[in-house]
């Protein structure tokens, strides 16, 4: 939610409440160098800050919904949790300053890339980034289906600016820096943490619109983060970063896929406009198993016949499509997203497009990750 502040100039002091927060801590950190060379042993962790909430800054402590994204710098957000520079060494670099609901095609690539430098690097052994909540769902998707690297990649948000009460951008990076730093991460695919859970970026998706407990996975988190120490429970499945057919470094631009996003009373009219608009491929998000509703068949009979490939998803936020039973996919050349959302549906089937046009094949490859 990003909705304007009477007193914008308290935005650019947003670092400072971060650091005020801390400062406790920052007198304990001072006290530690004594350590010595245990620093040559932690990892070397690099956060790409990007915006959001975690960037963000509202008018009073008590603003935890209404607030400016994207106003604090990386540097800053990482200055005001010392207590990660005892799980690693961390370094800081500003890739965008955004809400997340503005990622484009071109900037997720733009982050992939950078990623992909980053973790070729042998003096960088995790990376993190520091993400609007809105849409980690697919950028974190995007870099889990083409990122070739087994070094940790975790992504992190906040759902409270730096400047509300009880703000979980402090503890959810600290979090992220101890999973990122940890070997247990390595090998495990694009990690989202949030709230002391660690998520696969496949199944992960945002479930409310205000509440600090918003980050779900269909299938149950991968783990969780207490006292300081990552504990997995389960592993992804599906395949992921080396194991794909993707690679990042092969990817210049996404073709154009749109999502439609049914509901009572549709307008068949849309279906057409969007086919016209030069996209390869439509998802349907249709209702309950992704049905389509009567009056909208012919359209979407339409939009295939023009070229685009149409794959129906559910609007429903779980389950799978089945194919064939209340659709006739077979007779109509239409395809189904598995278990996909229909956002992660379209980024899917924008890589699977890179390999193939054929609906069979893609729809394979739906099923596949
Ligand atoms: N509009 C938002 C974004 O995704 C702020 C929400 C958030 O980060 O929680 O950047």
């Amino acid at each position: 939610m990003r909705l304007k502040i009477a007193n914008r100039a308290f935005a650019a002091a947003a670092a400072t409440a971060f650091l005020v927060t801390a400062a406790p801590v920052v007198a304990q950190e001072a006290a530690a160098p004594a350590a010595g060379q245990a620093t040559t042993a932690k990892p070397n962790i690099v956060i790409i800050g990007t915006g959001g909430t975690i960037a963000g800054a509202g008018a009073s402590t008590v603003n935890t919904g209404d607030y400016d994204s994207a106003k604090v710098a990386v540097d800053k957000i990482i200055a005001a949790v010392p207590e990660m520079k005892q799980v690693a060494n961390i370094r800081g670099e500003q890739i965008f300053q955004i809400g997340s609901e503005s990622y484009n095609d071109e900037r997720m690539l733009k982050l992939a890339k950078r990623i992909s430098e980053l973790a070729k690097q042998p003096d960088v052994d995790a990376v993190m980034v520091t993400h609007g909540t809105d849409t980690i769902e697919e950028t974190s998707y995007l870099l889990n289906l083409t990122l070739k690297t087994d070094k940790p990649v975790v992504i992190i948000g906040a759902m409270r600016p730096g400047t509300a009460l009880s703000a979980d951008g402090p503890l959810n990076l600290y979090n992220a820096a101890v999973v990122a730093a940890s070997k247990e991460a390595k090998g495990k695919g694009v990690l989202v943490v949030m709230n002391d859970e660690i998520h696969s970026a496949r199944d992960v998706t945002k479930s409310n619109a205000l509440k600090v407990e918003t980050f779900r996975s269909l299938y149950g988190p991968l783990g969780v983060v207490v006292e300081s120490k990552p504990y997995f429970y389960r592993l992804p499945a599906r395949p992921h970063t080396m194991a794909t057919e993707f690679d990042i470094d092969q990817i210049t631009a996404l073709p154009k896929v749109d999502v439609f996003y049914a509901h009572t009373s549709m307008d068949p009219k849309i279906l057409g406009a969007i086919a016209d608009l030069g996209g390869k491929a439509l998802i349907y998000g249709g209702t309950g198993n992704a049905s389509v509703a009567d009056y909208m068949e012919d359209p979407l009979k339409e939009v295939r016949k023009k070229g685009l490939i149409v794959v129906r998803a559910t609007r429903t936020g779980s389950g799978q499509v089945v194919r064939n039973g209340e659709e006739k996919d077979d007779e109509n050349d239409w395809i189904v997203a598995a278990d996909q959302t229909p956002q992660k549906a379209r980024l899917l089937t924008s890589l699977a497009l890179t390999k193939t046009q054929d609906p069979k094949a893609i729809e394979a490859i739906l099923y596949k990750y």
